[in-house]
């Protein structure tokens, strides 16, 4: 009988996912192992029948590797701990995904996900003695004991092209952009691409500011004879006497979302400049990974396979000081990585003359 392992993602998409599907699957072939992919997350494991396939190495030559998103698909609103039901009851289908799981004959599965799927992922495994093995993939980069999630790069590249193509419209027009981005409740995509765009501002939620240090920051621009400026906001930043902005979805589902358009009026006001918002949103989860990316999904697709061949369960692959080692996932879900307010980058950019808003 061949031997067999799946793999799903859960969570919220980005890219670099079907890259590290690939690496997966190439290193699990070469074991002899077959890879069953297991669609929309643990969800796919609800459905009867359930949705599994089997993934092949030829499927990912060529286009797919380079491609955004999932070809599993994925969810980060189906908890089977708190599933919630057609008729609005919440009902725990927790032993319902563990037998379906046992059902496919496996020897473990690989969950790419990021800190909220591992928690999941990781209680299944336990409550049914499952063999599991975590990639960590978000683009917030929040999840702790890995520098690096597979999606980060790519996300940041994108709102660093955002500010790259700000700018020429901010000094045409003699404006303020205000660039809102991602981030749940970590400020890493808005400091990364602040310094690597050139912000003037750089707003994360590990920092506490004021629109009058913000203000006065620009005004500080313009008597310099700098005719516009570029503010970069992450989503999880609150106004400034600690409301949270957010977006209430049919369902009842919120979600970060608001901050730029709170902000632009009071900017503008504050300094009598003209002021736009642009919100980055899901366009900094799609599309191609960068390499960066690339490389991260195939290091760590094949050490999370290696670690199967050895036998070795309950852990997260993840990417320190310039390789690949694994750590238990329950510790790297202990707490969220947010900013270091004294680290090299908040350094740096206080060095260079950005603005945190809060002096
Ligand atoms: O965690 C990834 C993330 O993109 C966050 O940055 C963002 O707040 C959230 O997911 C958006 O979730 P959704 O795709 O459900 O709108």
């Amino acid at each position: 009988m061949s031997r067999k392992l799946a793999i799903l993602t859960s969570g919220g998409d980005c890219a670099g996912l079907n890259a590290v599907m690939r690496a997966a699957v190439l290193r699990a072939e070469r074991f002899g192992y077959e890879v069953l992919g297991v669609e929309n997350g643990s969800a796919g494991l609800l459905e009867e029948p359930p949705k599994v396939r089997a993934l092949k190495s030829a499927e990912f030559d060529g286009f797919l590797m380079r491609r955004g998103g999932t070809i599993l698909g994925t969810t980060n609103s189906r908890d089977p701990f708190r599933y919630l039901m057609a008729d609005g009851s919440i009902k725990d289908r927790s032993e319902e995904v563990i037998s379906a799981f046992k059902a496919l004959g496996v020897e473990a599965l690989i969950g790419i996900g990021g800190d909220g799927s591992f928690d999941i992922l990781s209680r299944l495994a336990k409550q049914g003695g499952l063999n599991f093995i975590g990639i960590p993939k978000t683009i917030d980069n929040d999840l702790d004991m890995t520098d690096f999630s597979v999606g980060f790069d790519t996300a940041v590249s994108v709102a660093t092209e955002a500010l790259d193509r700000l700018q020429p419209t901010a000094a045409s027009h003699d404006r303020v952009m205000i660039l809102e981005v991602m981030g749940r409740d970590a400020g890493h995509i808005a400091l990364n691409a602040g310094i690597a765009g050139g912000a003037d501002v750089i707003l994360i939620p590990e920092i506490p500011y004021k629109i009058e240090h913000v203000a006065a920051k620009i005004q500080n621009l313009k008597d310099e004879g700098r005719n516009f400026a570029l503010v970069i906001v992450s989503e999880a930043v609150k106004s400034p006497d600690g409301e949270k902005l957010e977006v209430v979805y049919h369902g009842g589902e919120k979600r970060y979302g608001g901050i730029g358009e709170y902000l632009g009026p009071k900017i503008a006001a504050a300094t009598g400049s003209e002021t736009r918002v642009t919100v980055l949103g899901h366009v900094q989860r799609g599309g191609s990974p960068t390499w960066n990316d690339r490389l991260l999904a195939s290091a760590l697709g094949v050490r999370a396979v290696d670690l199967v061949k050895e036998g070795r369960f309950g852990r997260m692959v993840a990417w320190q000081n310039r390789q690949v080692v694994d750590v238990p996932v329950e510790e790297a879900i202990q707490r969220c990585r947010v900013v270091n307010v004294e680290g090299t980058l908040v350094h740096t950019a206080r060095a260079l003359g950005i603005s945190f808003g809060d002096r």
